[in-house]
């Protein structure tokens, strides 16, 4: 890509992690986590505190899911959301949304004060800015929404972005951090504490009772009293019809070495496609800007290249752009009411716990996530509880939402191969994928850049809809659930489990 990294380059990753072990036998402990992003880790330092024995599965490597790929703001500032929560939820609903994100944003800042965590963590306002007449009635009401929460903040009057903006709401003493650097360190303490951690263990199954059994891909089980589903969306459903309630979108960030110093700040548009901006320390200590933003429902975007496209000429077009080091993307969860499930699974599995569907606001919901569901497993209880229990249910927000998730989703189902243009092997270019006629089948082929070519069928193991290439991340995307498989066909990321099927050549 012209002046873009041609392959996926995350800021954070260049942060070295600790390998850990595959699991290789059957195991028995108190509280069984599954996956190893900011919730699971959170979880189980906060369980381990409380004397816990904690088991950590990781279906690939520690802290390489969204949250090793996001912009890592740490706000209570979700967009504009509290006008909408008081419409919706009432005050008392919406003053206990923002209480718990702040809370998490503590919780990290006192973690980080304890541990001794170096991790580039700095107080920042966060605002969200119309660049367009049409959103200033909305900046208003959500100033407003502030004003009724007691929410330290209001209307922005002057502003240091270099383009033109009609209005703005800013909430103060938010924060923004390095993830990596701040996750490595509670691993680390995990580690001194005795925690099993295991990475390439992909947890395929739960069976649930009073001592619910994690089955592992590799045939191996850890036996607990309580697990924990951290996987980002969970691959187990238990009747709880997660698969209907949530949303998958896929963003993008550039980081760009600026010619002068970014704005400080941290900032999110109104207008559509989003744009999210901070600005961060790269490897060597130069400051860079992160650009974030052109989101669209994962697996439903023809060239994935265009958007980090589009991120660039937003960049040009409004700052001196000097280079452009590094770019990554990655999958946020939305609920239909907006806030996320956290709580256990179904009312009928109180000893299985799910958190997911954070929007793009993992770093805080996340760690209210290990909070709530820690509090929960010790018996202290939590005064979140009723708030995210993922056993709520608002008819007017979830059946509007819930039918057209579903209408989406059906459409796939229904577009299945019949619609996929096809390409001819021989025109593959390397490192390019495309729908092929192969022996009379469609497949999905790539060719990698040593020519050899893998084939897969493109049919999603999880519930059935057809896979569309995602170009700029050179994988199989899901467009109903978002799951995500390498060219071979190895699970990215769930809710499938299992791997596509392979087509020898
Ligand atoms: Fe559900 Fe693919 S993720 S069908």
């Amino acid at each position: 890509m012209n002046g873009i990294p041609n392959s996926p380059q995350p800021l954070w990753r260049d942060t070295t992690i600790d390998s850990f072990p595959q699991l290789d036998r059957d195991m028995e402990t108190d509280v069984t986590v599954i996956g190893s992003g900011i919730t699971g880790i959170t979880t189980a330092y906060f369980l381990v505190k409380k004397g816990f024995k904690v088991v950590l599965l990781e279906a690939g490597k520690v802290i390489n899911g969204t949250t090793g790929y996001t912009t890592a703001k740490l706000s209570a500032q979700h967009g504009l959301i509290y006008d909408h929560l008081i419409r919706t939820f009432g005050k008392e609903t919406a003053k206990k949304y923002y209480l718990a994100n702040q809370e998490g944003l503590h919780y990290i800042d006192d973690i980080r004060t304890d541990l001794k965590i170096d991790c580039d963590f700095s107080y920042q306002p966060s605002i969200v800015y119309s660049a367009a007449p049409s959103g200033n009635r909305k900046i208003e009401k959500e100033a407003e929404a502030y004003k009724d929460l007691g929410i330290d903040g209001g209307l922005a009057d002057n502003s240091v972005l270099p383009f033109p903006i009609q209005s703005a709401v800013k909430m103060n003493q938010q924060a923004q951090f390095h993830p990596l650097k701040y996750l490595k360190s509670l691993l680390i303490y995990l580690k001194q504490k005795d925690t099993h951690i295991f990475e390439n263990t992909r947890a395929v199954d739960i069976k649930k009772g009073t001592l619910p059994e994690v089955k592992t891909r590799k045939g191996h089980s850890v036996l607990s009293d309580h697990v924990v589903i951290a996987s980002h969306f969970p691959f187990k459903d238990l009747n709880g019809m997660y698969f209907a309630r949530l949303h998958v979108e896929r963003s993008y960030t550039i980081a760009v070495k600026t010619n002068g110093p970014p704005p400080k700040g941290m900032y999110l548009s109104t207008e559509e496609p989003k744009k999210s901006l901070r600005h961060a320390l790269g490897s060597n200590g130069e400051e860079l800007l992160l650009i974030g933003g052109e989101g669209h429902t994962s697996g439903q975007s023809e060239n994935t290249y265009n958007h980090y496209e589009k991120l660039k000429e937003f960049a040009e077009k409004n700052f001196s752009v000097k280079d452009i080091p590094y770019r990554w993307s990655s999958q946020d969860i939305s609920t239909l009411d907006r806030i996320p499930y956290i709580g256990p699974i179904t009312r009928n599995n109180p000893n299985i716990y799910v958190a997911t569907g954070f929007a793009k606001w993992g770093m805080s919901n996340g760690t209210v996530a290990g909070k709530v569901i820690s509090d929960l497993i010790t018996g202290n209880g939590s005064p979140y509880e009723k708030l995210f229990s993922p056993s709520r249910f608002n008819a007017s927000q979830d059946v509007k939402n819930f039918t057209k998730e579903n209408m989406d989703v059906a459409k796939e189902l229904f577009k299945g191969k019949l619609h996929r243009k096809e390409t001819d092997m021989e025109n593959l270019q390397p490192n390019e994928g495309g729908i092929v006629n192969y022996r009379g089948k469609k497949l999905g082929a790539y060719k990698a850049s040593n020519g050899g070519v893998s084939l897969v069928d493109t049919t999603c193991t999880h519930m059935g809809c057809d896979l569309q290439w995602n170009t700029a991340e050179c994988s199989w995307d899901c467009p109903c659930h978002g799951s995500r498989f390498t060219p071979s066909g190895e699970v990215i990321e769930g809710p499938a489990t299992k791997p596509l099927k392979n087509y020898h050549n």
